[in-house]
């Protein structure tokens, strides 16, 4: 479909709008952006700007209002929309496997609608299995339900790879996997993602799978305008510009930590503290005398039940995604 079938191809978005009905604003407004070939884009933003719905135009889950896209050249807008899909892989926090397919079918279904012969997508699912650790015997037999949400996830990430589509378009995809498989499966992406150069839109939380993962950050604001689009091949001052955006204080802030499943926004436990990864301190210490404390010495809380207020309905908690339940 692309002038290369595996390799990365330029994603290029023109002005790129979209207007749900009924919404007095629309949710994307006016983007431009290049995403050269065989680069992993990192969209970072608050909870709603807008990085789900510009990633569902771009493999036409949702329609454009109005603007252009073209992946590989190719205008995506005159292309058949199923056909398109079998070509952008596309991985999501939600996962969304099929309940009544194993993890073996779930895995083989792009390359079944491409036609693939039997054995070869046999042959596919095996190494995709081992490639997310998942013992392929013990798993490929399985149906979703049989499977822990991190299991869950890490079959949608090896079904989004399995056609070794040219473009992946991944939505906060290892979000709801445990620290520890979290940081396997960002090693073993960054590993394959070397070795692959697909072009790759990735939308994370977490500070650390940013910096692992990305060769650029976009960070984003309201309606999806770009406040910001840096390499991160010269990782100075985005890095510091990305730390400070994850650790602004706020809804996103609060966003991030939930997402984060509530550690300190983007810091996986036992990383580096922030001093240690290149950037440069601005502030002053905080605070002097009785209180003060060394920084990034952990500090421990303790909450007392009295303390705690049941959340007013409609008002929760944030879940792990930023939004209210
Ligand atoms: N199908 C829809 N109909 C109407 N509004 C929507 C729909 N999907 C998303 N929105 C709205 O569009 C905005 C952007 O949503 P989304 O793209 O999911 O943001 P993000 O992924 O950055 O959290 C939000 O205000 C959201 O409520
Ligand atoms: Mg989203």
């Amino acid at each position: 479909m692309f002038d290369r079938d595996t390799e990365g191809v330029r994603i290029e978005l023109r002005s790129l709008t979209k207007h749900y009905p009924g919404q007095p604003a629309p949710a994307v407004d006016n983007v431009t952006l290049d995403i050269p070939a065989g680069e992993l884009v990192v969209f970072v933003g608050p909870s709603g700007c807008g990085k789900t719905t510009t990633m569902k135009m771009i493999n036409r889950l949702v329609e454009p209002t109005s603007g252009e896209i073209r992946i590989g050249g190719r205008d995506v807008l005159g292309l058949d929309p199923d056909e398109l899909r079998r070509h952008v892989g596309y991985a999501i926090q939600q996962v969304g496997l099929f309940p009544h397919q194993t993890v073996a079918q779930n895995i083989g279904l792009v390359p079944k609608l491409l036609g693939w012969p039997a054995a070869k997508i046999a042959e596919r699912v095996e190494e995709l299995l081992a490639l997310v650790s998942l013992e392929p015997s013990l798993f490929r037999d399985r149906y979703p339900r049989q499977l822990s949400g991190g299991q869950q996830q890490r079959v949608g990430v090896a079904r989004a790879l399995a056609a070794d589509p040219p473009v992946m378009l991944m939505d906060e995809p290892f979000g709801a996997t445990d620290p520890i498989t979290r940081e396997h499966l960002q090693n073993e992406f960054a590993r394959l993602q070397k070795q692959l150069r697909k072009t790759i839109i990735f939308v994370t939380h977490d500070f650390e799978e940013a910096i692992k993962l990305g060769d650029r950050i976009a960070i984003l604001r309201e309606r999806s305008h770009i406040a910001q689009y840096d390499t991160l091949r010269h990782p100075r001052r985005p890095r510091r510009r990305l730390r400070r955006e994850l650790h602004r204080p706020g809804r996103h802030a609060q966003a991030a930590r939930a997402a984060a499943g509530g550690r300190p926004a983007g810091r996986l436990p036992g990383a580096r503290p922030p001093a240690a990864t290149g950037g440069r301190r601005r502030q002053p210490p905080r605070g002097a005398g009785p209180h003060a404390r060394p920084r990034h010495r952990p500090v421990q809380l303790a909450l007392r039940r009295a303390h705690l207020r049941r959340p007013v309905r409609g008002r929760g908690f944030p879940g792990r995604d930023g939004e209210r339940r």
